[in-house]
């Protein structure tokens, strides 16, 4: 009978009690890290999410001659590709789906792009053609100086649709 209380009763620092204390000390402990860590990120000037929009990030596409007309390129360390349309004009949308954020691949042949996740497709504009893609492709502002095509990469602008306006010349 001895022999057996000996293996069911443990010693008192490893006790269910003394287990669980230690647990919850634990747990304060790991909450108190987190909650320093997330007023010190609130409080870090630099990381602010709504700051994010307003930054300028000019890349150099290249000289407007470089873009055949009726073309599509793809700019992967901008996360952009850069269209020229036949009439001349650019437009440049994100690489980024708007469903769930994978990079949509140009499709030459199809003349669209695709997504590899969930099959959403994008006409030559962007525009959604194939669910569940919910909006158009993100645009960003194109600017041409001096024959110069730049993209601005800071300033990714949510569309409803495709419009005209969005072309912009050399
Ligand atoms: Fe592109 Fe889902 S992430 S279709």
């Amino acid at each position: 009978m001895e022999e057996k209380n000996k293996h069911t009763n443990p010693k008192p620092g490893t006790s269910r009690r003394g287990f669980l204390k230690k647990l919850w000390g634990v747990l304060g402990i790991a909450a108190g890290i987190e909650l320093t860590w997330i007023t010190f990120s609130f409080l870090s000037p630099g990381k602010r999410k709504y700051n994010k929009a307003s930054t300028t990030n000019l890349i150099v596409a290249g000289k407007v001659a470089d873009f055949k007309l009726n073309s599509v390129f793809p700019f992967r360390n901008g996360k952009f590709y850069l269209i020229r349309r036949g009439d001349g004009g650019f437009l440049a949308v994100s690489l980024k789906c708007t469903h769930l954020g994978c990079s949509v691949l140009w499709n030459e042949e199809k003349q669209e792009f695709i997504c590899p996740c969930h099959a959403s497709s994008f006409d030559k504009n962007g525009v959604v053609m194939n669910p569940p893609a919910p909006r158009p492709l993100d645009i960003y502002p194109v600017i041409v100086e001096e024959g110069i095509v730049k993209v601005d990469t800071g300033n990714p602008q949510r569309r409803k649709s495709f419009d005209e306006n969005q072309i912009v010349y050399a």
